[in-house]
């Protein structure tokens, strides 16, 4: 399979065209603040603070670069002022859902945003989402999922009610990056 070379910061990078930007940004060792991203999981592209700006055709957007995948002439900037300005505002969105959260507080600092303009929540789950894929794709179970929409959505068992299938073997609690999750055995 041929490889695909693209442009980010300025620098040429040749990757495997199944990569993703941010899988090329690593190779670089150029660092992208993520929270709803595992390697071991296929990205869903949740909490937006992975954003960078993507221009390819003359057009420029700013994409999350988890779920954005390589193309040959890609060209990719990590720190522009719109980015960091959009990251940063990712950043106070999910400060406001989860102030009290120790990782979302660490991710949002480490870009600079210690506190948030937007009405907190108080909310425990960050919707990030490994919950649930670990939960369906590396334990095979399913025992979780979405549920609801806008201010309502939120994860839960099937039918809100404890899960025949779930085996309680903690991936769930584990991955959370929000502590949110608790098992009960
Ligand atoms: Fe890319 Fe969350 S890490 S959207």
């Amino acid at each position: 399979m041929s490889k695909i070379t693209l442009t980010i910061d300025q620098q040429q990078v040749t990757v495997s065209p199944d990569a993703t930007v941010l899988e090329a940004c690593e190779e670089l060792g150029i660092k992208i603040p993520t929270l709803c991203y595992h390697k071991a999981l296929p990205a869903y592209g949740a909490c937006r603070l992975c954003l960078v700006e993507a221009e390819l055709g003359g057009r420029t957007r700013v994409q999350a670069s988890c779920t954005l995948a390589v193309s040959e002439g890609l060209v990719i900037r990590t720190d522009t002022e719109r980015v960091l300005k959009t990251r940063r505002v990712m950043a106070e969105l999910l400060l406001a859902r989860c102030p009290d959260s120790d990782r979302v507080r660490e991710v949002a600092g480490e870009i600079g945003v210690t506190d948030t303009r937007f009405e907190k929540k108080n909310e425990d789950c960050i919707l990030c989402g490994l919950c649930t894929r670990v939960c369906s794709m590396l334990m095979g179970s399913g025992a979780i999922d979405f549920s609801g929409r806008g201010d309502t959505r939120r994860v839960t068992p099937a039918y809100d009610r404890h899960s025949e299938i779930c085996m309680a073997c903690g991936a769930c609690e584990q991955i959370c990056p929000a502590n949110a999750v608790h098992v009960e055995e």
